[in-house]
This record gives structure tokens, sequence and C-alpha cells, in this order.
């Protein structure tokens, strides 16, 4: 399938890291690093840190990203927040689904359906997370469970709403492990999503939607990684948090060679 139909996507999760003063402090420094990219930029940062965020980026080439969404738009939901809340900060992405929060917060197949439905609605544009954990791929499960998550996840959506979702695949054992999946596994894993659009949906829809890997994705093997055919971008946690690093994944990506 032809890259060129898809728009590369870099987008840093810092999970829960940076004050609001830090945050300020790392995106000024980040902004003139990636001013020339010729990829989407993405920071996705804690909730707090979000107006400061938006102040800082103002002007820039850089989008805004949260880490998660409650479903419902407003009430008694202590501790939670909207998908109106985010937009009235600037937000245009969410990502939802995280393997954290699968796995710390209680986060299912269902919530994650939810969230996405308010995010979409809300006019958020949506990374979707996905990915096996080392048992369940050395039990050969993998496959399977992307696809019961992705189902779940997109039921009921329509094409049109693909193209506000991007799928995150992120294998747990790769997680801020210094472990990254190959560049083989990720493209087989990534393809593999890529058929089931295609299957869910149509072909069209699947060689326009957006595929990141995720997974201790750095400055030095980020370019092995984008090249991949089906590898349409990254999300990126621990080197997301170093300017330099992060502007080196989005300068590969932005000369990244189309096959
Ligand atoms: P690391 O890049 O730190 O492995 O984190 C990946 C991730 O979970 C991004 O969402």
């Amino acid at each position: 399938m032809d890259k060129t139909n898809r728009k590369v996507v870099i987008a840093g999760n810092w999970k829960m890291n940076k004050t609001p003063i830090e945050t300020a402090e790392l995106i000024n420094e980040l902004k003139p690093k990636v001013s020339q990219a010729d990829c989407e930029v993405v920071v996705c940062v804690p909730f707090v840190d979000l107006p400061n965020a938006s102040i800082a980026l103002e002007g820039s080439n850089i989008k805004l990203g949260a880490q998660n969404c409650h479903f419902e738009e407003k009430g008694a939901f202590t501790g939670e927040i909207s998908v109106p809340m985010l937009k009235s900060l600037g937000v245009e992405y969410v990502i939802i689904g995280h393997s954290e929060r699968r796995q710390y917060f209680a986060e299912t197949d269902e919530t994650v359906s939810k969230k996405i439905k308010s995010a979409l609605n809300g006019g958020l544009k949506v990374i979707l997370c996905v990915g096996e954990s080392l048992e369940q791929r050395e039990a050969g499960i993998t496959f399977e469970l992307i696809s019961t998550q992705i189902k779940i996840a997109l039921a009921g959506l329509s094409e049109n709403d693909l193209k506000n979702i991007i799928v995150a695949y992120e294998p747990i054992w790769a997680i801020g492990t210094g472990k990254t999946a190959t560049a083989e596994q990720a493209d087989e894993v990534c393809g593999f999503i890529r058929n089931l659009i295609s299957q869910l949906y149509d072909e069209d829809t699947a060689k326009g939607f957006v595929i990141q890997y995720g997974g201790s994705m750095n400055a030095k093997n980020a370019e092995e990684l984008l090249d991949k055919e089906n590898v349409d971008g990254g999300l990126i946690g621990g080197a997301s948090l170093k300017a330099e690093d992060f502007s080196i994944i989005v300068k590969a990506a932005s000369e990244q060679k189309y096959v």
C-alpha cells in the first residue's frame, strides 16, 4: 500500500512528567527545533500543564494533546476531565486506552469505546492505543487480542469517524523498557491492523488510516521503524521529554523515504 496516502504523525506522550513551568520551558526549547517539520507534531501533556502548553504553543506548528478524558460531558465524576474542558484549552488530540490506563486505572475496551465516541462528538482527534503483553505475545494471541481491542473500540463508528482516529500499536513489553520491537515486528502488527481496518471498513479507508508504533522509540531507532511500510509515525514516551531527541525523531519522520 502506498504510504503517500497518509500523513506521518509524531506524538509525544509526556505521561506524568513536567510541571506547568517546566512544560513551557520544554515547549520553548522544542519549537525552533521542529518548526520545519514535514509531518504532524503533537505533544500530549498532563492535564494541569495544558493551559501553559497552549500558550507556549501559540503560533507554532505543534499540536496540543491530552492523555485521557472522561466519556461524560459533565457531572458527578470526581477527579475526571471532560472533552469540552479539553477543547476549551485548545486541545486537538487525546490519547485513549493507553496500556498504563488499562493496567493501573481499570480502563476496559468498553470504556475506551465510550471515550472515543465522546472525543469525536466533541471535535477531538483520537490516538487509540492497543497492544499485547509479553505473556500474550508468547502465548501466540497478539493478533487475536489486538483484533478484539480494535473491534470493540471502533464499534459503531463510520468511515468518516475514522478520519479522526489514529491507532498507536504499543506492545506493552516495549514500553519504557528500552526493549523496542524490531522494525519487522512493528510493521507486521501495524500491517495486521491495516488489514483489519480494510475488512471492517474498506480498502480506501485502510489506505488512508494512520497507524503509529510506540514503545522505546528513540533518536537512534526511529528512522528504521518509520521506514516501514505500515508504520506511519510514533507515540513517544521517554524520548519526548528531551527536546533534542524528540526533534531527531521528528526529523527522521520528515525525511522518511516513501516506498
Ligand atoms: P516509551 O517511549 O517511554 O517506551 O513509552 C512509550 C509509550 O507508552 C508512549 O505512549
